[in-house]
């Protein structure tokens, strides 16, 4: 079925440059899309056309790190940093999805708040709970998102109410990789981070990888007591991601979140092994961590892509933390003497859509043969001094917060908002 979406249309083809078409068209058929055009050729003629007037039509984001079972501590708990937060607020909370109705009900608003704000790809980490982590895959599938989800193994510095033994982390993960059959939310293998899997752990889940062909997402050098931690349970290991490359979860598939602390070393070998850096820049602020050289890495041919991280993150909205980037961005510049430059608005947004195409093996931007996935946006409630040009309306968005601006979501196709 041919879909024809008509407004402005805005895309990131390339980092740093939008490619916009007033009152354009967007075809795509059958959810993949055909193209965008400034008149519409002659073929689609007697196709109906959804007109969207002089709204917005936006690539949606890609949130590609997130966790499911902290949305109920959204913005609670800043006060901490890494270690001591994860267990004094975030490893009590995800205890709680072992309660499935709990999980069901938490789960299905968090799909619904993600639709609503135009996130419709994601990865995303459950808790070490198989039958919730369904549950989640179950609730996205239904809301119309698209991308992976992970149980979480974790068999060691849990404490009693959020560990597994080792044998039961590889069991139930391998019964929940049989039980997901899902059309749109596929598995992604996810040891917690390297303190919270054992070596026994790690090589049955680097065995697992190998039999089932999965991606994987894990932690990276996000905190320095962190790093120091693991340098201390891998003597044998010169630093954090060989931990990581020993199990072979080092590959072009791979998310590593953070990377705020990665040496020039391990910088060099994710560039080398096309591994993604997973940005999260609310995250590491609110938990202290520090600012990570996005722009360098980025302008060094490193995959990176972003994250909202919650809830270390405070906010579920991309356009928000595609904001945060920026300023993120920028305080590294200061921190730098101002001499490694700041990310602007259609760099962060490449980083927020188009740069996590690649994960899903497509192109950036609209590209033909893409999977449509796109918001409407009607920022017609923003008051202006003056007629504003659809760069300028686009930048405006990305910073300000409209409450129900985003009044249609497509996910591959499908009409989910
Ligand atoms: N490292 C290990 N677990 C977590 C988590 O839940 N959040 C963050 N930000 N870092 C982690
Ligand atoms: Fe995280």
């Amino acid at each position: 079925m041919t879909l024809i979406l008509k407004g402005n249309i805005i895309s990131a083809e390339k980092y740093g440059e939008l490619n916009i078409v007033e009152n354009g068209y967007l075809v795509s058929n059958n959810g993949i899309i055909e193209g965008v055009f400034k008149t519409l050729p002659q073929e689609y003629q007697n196709n109906k056309i959804v007109d969207y007037g002089d709204k917005l039509i936006m690539q949606s984001f890609s949130d590609m790190h997130l966790h499911a079972p902290q949305y109920p501590m959204l913005g609670m708990g800043m006060d901490l940093p890494l270690l001591d937060w994860l267990n004094t607020y975030t490893f009590p909370v995800e205890a709680n999805f072992k309660n499935t109705d709990f999980a069901r009900k938490i789960y299905h608003e968090l799909a619904l708040k993600l639709i609503k704000n135009g996130t419709t790809r994601v990865a995303m980490f459950s808790s070490l709970h198989k039958e919730a982590t369904l549950i989640l895959m179950d609730e996205l599938e239904r809301a119309g998102i698209c991308g992976y989800v992970g149980k979480v193994n974790m068999d060691r510095n849990g404490g009693i109410d959020l560990q597994e033994k080792t044998q039961e982390s590889i069991d139930e993960t391998i019964d929940w990789l049989k039980k997901s059959n899902f059309k749109h939310i596929k598995p992604i293998i996810t040891p917690r981070f390297t303190p919270s899997c054992t070596n026994e752990l790690m090589e049955a889940l680097g065995k697992i990888i190998k039999e089932y062909n999965l991606p994987i997402q894990s932690h990276l050098s996000e905190n320095t007591s962190e790093v120091s931690w693991v340098k201390e349970l891998h003597p044998d290991c010169p630093e954090y991601f060989d931990t990581y490359v020993k199990y072979g979860m080092w590959n072009n598939k791979t998310l590593m979140a953070h990377c705020v602390h990665s040496s020039p070393r391990e910088l060099k070998s994710m560039k080398d092994n096309g591994v993604y850096v997973v940005h999260c820049a609310a995250s590491n602020q609110n938990l202290m961590s520090g600012y990570a050289q996005i722009k360098k890495m980025v302008d060094d041919g490193i995959n990176v892509v972003l994250g909202s991280d919650i809830a270390g993150g405070d906010y579920l909205s991309m356009f928000d933390n595609v904001a945060a980037t920026i300023r993120a961005s920028k305080a590294r510049n200061i921190l730098d003497n101002w001499e490694t430059g700041f990310l602007t608005v259609s760099q962060a947004y490449y980083l927020g859509t188009s740069a996590a195409n690649k994960f899903f093996d497509e192109k950036p931007g609209f590209a033909k043969g893409n999977k449509l996935h796109c918001l409407i946006l009607d920022d017609s409630k923003l008051v202006s001094a003056r007629k504003l040009t659809i760069k300028e309306r686009f930048e405006r968005s990305i910073y300000n917060r409209q409450d129900d601006a985003i009044i249609s979501v497509y996910s591959e196709g499908r009409k989910v908002l």
